[in-house]
């Protein structure tokens, strides 16, 4: 029996172990949404109530036969026809009537020429008139 001297160097490979878990936190914050969309009910609606029912209702009908009560007589229009292109404020005239140089006749809300000339008409501000305007950019839904 032969004996054969073999030497066997076994070489403990320590293998390195990473046991550090690099995961990138990801920081789930919601983040603000002025992406929201524009509501009719919630945005709109109010503005209208508010600075424009007073001579828009339908049973107050002005001259321009357009009654702003509801979604449904707005989007019916006035004398002139509809008051919106959806998805195109710029094209629709509930945006445009109320900036200060309107397609035709006044500027809305209807201010007297007392007032305007005293300084003391009351517009609408940048503000409101930029959510109808988004809401018209949006699609004008009922929504
Ligand atoms: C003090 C009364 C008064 C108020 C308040 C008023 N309007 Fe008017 N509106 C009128 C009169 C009168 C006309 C017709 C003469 C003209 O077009 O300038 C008119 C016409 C319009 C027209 C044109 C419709 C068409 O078919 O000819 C639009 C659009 C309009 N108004 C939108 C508005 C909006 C939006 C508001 C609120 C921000 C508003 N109005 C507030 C009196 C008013």
């Amino acid at each position: 029996m032969r004996l054969q001297l073999s030497m066997i160097v076994a070489l403990l490979c320590l293998l390195p172990v990473d046991t550090s878990f690099s995961q990138d936190e990801q920081s789930k914050k919601p983040s603000k949404k002025s992406a929201d969309s524009v509501s009719f009910k919630n945005d709109v609606f109010p503005i209208v109530e508010k600075s424009c029912l007073p001579c828009h209702a339908a049973d107050n009908f002005n001259k321009s036969e357009l009654s702003l009560d509801d979604y449904e007589t707005m989007k019916a229009g006035g004398e002139n026809g509809p008051v919106w292109v959806a998805g195109k404020s710029t094209e629709s005239l509930l945006v445009r009537k109320l900036k200060e140089t309107p397609p035709f006749g006044e500027r809305m809300p209807m201010n007297s020429k007392k007032k305007i000339a005293a300084g003391k008409a009351k517009w609408l501000t940048e503000e409101e008139i930029k959510t109808i305007a988004r809401w018209i950019d949006e699609g004008a839904k009922n929504n």
